[in-house]
């Protein structure tokens, strides 16, 4: 079985990163800058947002966080997004989830306008997305995957493809970046019915169900390759997937091990999106 690491898949796409920052800032004057903002103490959030910062600086791009307490109204963190909106130095915004239960999901999916929408959760980029429009953004994590099957040169045409899950932010631009690329897809959810019957007729298998160890070798057909969106920390400290690898290698042709599969791509992705806004918003200038 074929580890899809994402270590040298994430280090190229950083190699070329660094070099188009470093033409874009000579071209222009200026540095690609990311926003997060921050609401609570949520420690993974916390961990997430510094490990974001921290890559953008690596690629010499610049950030900022702007940070709220935990009971922080919807009102005044709206505010704060207007204004960086509004911020030409800024070029992409991403609010750090999860928020606090005061901020209602389908109100703060409108925040952060399109063209600074990193994250790719506006409406607006959810539908150029699916209508195959170019100049939307695509969300971090299922764009990682497509790199990571891109970089292993997995063709995917024809292929059966199965995902479970069917989350806005994973699962749905998963299933339709596959069909762009013309895989036939499948969607599971809580609600589908023999799991393994349909998961048994998948080449590739994605998981993204936030179900530790929720799929194991009995539900992987013959030289599948399985990828493992799942990120879960267990009592001992230890980060396993989705995926139970105990035995895998005897039936999958390759796998995204976690940590070192999907995880690492996201961050990756998000700073590409926010070089390709800053690419844009200088070119409407
Ligand atoms: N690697 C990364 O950078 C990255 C990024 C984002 C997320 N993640 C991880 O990926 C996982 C999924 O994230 P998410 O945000 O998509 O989660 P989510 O919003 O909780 O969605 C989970 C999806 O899985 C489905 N599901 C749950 N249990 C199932 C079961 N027993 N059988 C079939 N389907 C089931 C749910 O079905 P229903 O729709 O019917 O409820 C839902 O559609 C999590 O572990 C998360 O931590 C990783």
């Amino acid at each position: 079985m074929k580890l899809l690491e994402a270590k040298p898949v994430a280090d190229k796409m950083k190699q070329d990163l660094s070099k188009r920052v470093e033409s874009f800032t000579r071209r222009t004057g200026v540095k690609p800058k990311l926003a997060v903002v921050l609401v609570g103490d949520d420690p993974a959030s916390v961990i997430y947002t510094s490990k974001k910062g921290k890559a953008a600086e690596a690629l010499a791009m610049e950030h900022l966080t702007a940070r709220f307490s935990e009971d922080a109204s919807p009102f005044e963190v709206h505010q704060k997004i207007q204004e960086l909106n509004q911020d030409p130095s800024v070029h992409g915004i991403l609010i750090q989830r999860p928020l606090p239960k005061a901020f209602k999901e389908e109100e703060v999916l409108y925040w952060v306008t399109p063209e600074k929408d990193v994250d790719a959760f506006h409406p607006l980029n959810v539908g150029r997305l699916s209508l195959g429009l170019k100049e939307g953004f695509t969300p971090c994590t299922p764009a990682g995957v497509m790199e990571i099957l891109k970089f292993y040169e997995i063709d995917i045409a024809g292929k059966n493809a199965v995902i479970i899950g069917r989350s806005a932010i994973v699962g749905k631009p998963m299933a339709t970046l596959l069909l762009q690329n013309d895989a036939t897809v499948m969607q599971c959810h809580r609600r589908t019915c023999a799991l393994p019957e349909i998961t048994h007729k998948a080449d590739l298998l994605i998981v993204a169900a936030g179900k530790h160890h929720l799929i194991d070798k009995s539900f992987v057909k013959k030289g599948a390759i399985v990828i493992d969106v799942g990120i879960h920390r267990t009592p001992e400290g230890k980060v396993e997937g989705d995926v139970n690898p105990a035995g895998l290698e005897q039936v999958a042709a390759a796998y995204t091990p976690v940590p070192g599969g999907v995880g690492p791509m996201t961050i990756a992705l998000l700073l590409s999106n926010t070089l390709r806004a800053a690419e844009r918003l200088s070119r409407s200038i």
